[in-house]
């Protein structure tokens, strides 16, 4: 793919501590906790503090991927933060976590592609790295989606969480480091999922508020046949320009929406449950946290060892998809 071998040196994940469990969630809209399950797979979700904002989250997940990978944040060239829940409008969260871990060096910037954007800003940073413009990039997957979600609508307010996932990325030995990578996106679906209030097409107002305009507006069906096409695809498409076969796939790191999206993207890779990643019965959706806190925790739990094949994929608002193939 590129001249450089570009891979993850370290990583880092932060939840916050409190838990909204499914039979606390039966209390505030008409739901239940089988209904959950069966149909989602979450159990739980963690929710932050409200002295806690995006970035609060992002620097504890940036401090352990520093420590992981053995370099000071003043080494950092580069800070690329995907989210969907910014501490404010600007200036960007990844300028706010600059100055919160001293990385005194580094450039900063947002990247918006919702629950993709952790896999966009994978290919931004190791682009970076490969022309030679950087040696180390720290990209954050943060989001505090509690904020944004509307606790009166039982189709959004059961799946979402809050939490962080970071990596540094850097040159890594030959033969090892990403493989490929596959973007994409198809606006005509824009409406399916997304946030109006608050922007410059419909400024917060009193009304806008009163419309609840501020919160996560989804159309689940639409979104969950759009996330099994494109789960399988996407990760097809990227383990054929990386030429490497599904049957060799050690881990599956996928975007955690959905229990039975992850499920039918396993079943087009002829891969067993026991080669994905899954932590949503215990985060729900954290949007573009949700891959690389999974990421972290296999990491953490020995699941992933040199020379293992991993592939990331991911979908979500804009409409996004993103697959990456990396060796270990
Ligand atoms: O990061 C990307 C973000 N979003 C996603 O990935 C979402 C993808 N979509 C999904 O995961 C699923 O579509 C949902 C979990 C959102 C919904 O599951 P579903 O199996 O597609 O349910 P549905 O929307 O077709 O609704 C089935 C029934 C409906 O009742 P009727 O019309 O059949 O009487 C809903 O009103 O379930 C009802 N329902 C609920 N019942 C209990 C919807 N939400 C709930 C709920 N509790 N929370």
């Amino acid at each position: 793919m590129m001249g450089t071998s570009v891979g993850i040196l370290g990583t880092g994940k932060y939840v916050p501590e409190r838990r909204l469990t499914n039979k606390e969630l039966e209390q505030m809209v008409e739901t239940n906790e089988e209904w959950i399950v069966s149909r989602t797979g979450i159990r739980e979700r963690r929710i932050a503090e409200s002295s806690q904002a995006t970035s609060d989250l992002a620097y504890e997940a940036s401090i352990r991927a520093l420590e992981a990978a053995g370099i000071t944040a003043d080494q950092l060239d580069l800070i690329v933060v995907a989210t969907i829940t910014p501490d404010m409008f600007f200036p960007s969260t990844a300028c706010i976590l600059q100055e919160k871990l001293g990385a005194k060096k580094a450039a900063a910037f947002d990247l918006s592609a919702a629950c993709s954007g952790f896999i966009y800003g994978l290919a931004n940073a190791a682009g970076f790295i490969a022309t030679g413009m950087y040696r180390y990039v720290l990209v954050v997957g943060a989001e505090c989606l509690s904020r944004i979600t509307d606790y009166t609508d039982r189709n959004t307010c059961i799946l979402f969480g809050d939490g962080a996932g970071a990596v540094v990325l850097g040159e890594v030995p030959e033969g090892r480091g990403f493989k490929s990578f596959k973007l994409g996106a198809d606006g005509a679906g824009g409406d399916l999922l997304r946030i109006c209030g608050g922007g410059s097409r419909v400024p917060s107002t009193e009304q806008s508020v009163t419309e609840r305009r501020h919160f996560i507006e989804m159309n689940g069906r639409d979104v969950f046949k759009f996330a099994v096409r494109v789960m399988g695809s996407a990760a097809e498409e990227a383990l054929a320009a990386a030429g490497i076969d599904k049957a060799d796939i050690d881990l599956l790191i996928p975007h955690q929406a959905n229990i039975r999206i992850i499920q039918s993207a396993l079943e087009r890779l002829d891969l067993p449950e026991e080669k994905a990643a899954i932590n949503l019965d215990r985060y729900g959706n954290m949007s573009s946290a949700s891959i690389p806190v999974a990421l972290a925790e296999a990491v953490e739990e020995g699941r992933v060892s040199e020379g293992d094949r991993l592939v990331l994929v991911g979908f979500g608002g804009g409409l996004t998809w993103g697959a990456s193939v990396l060796v270990w």
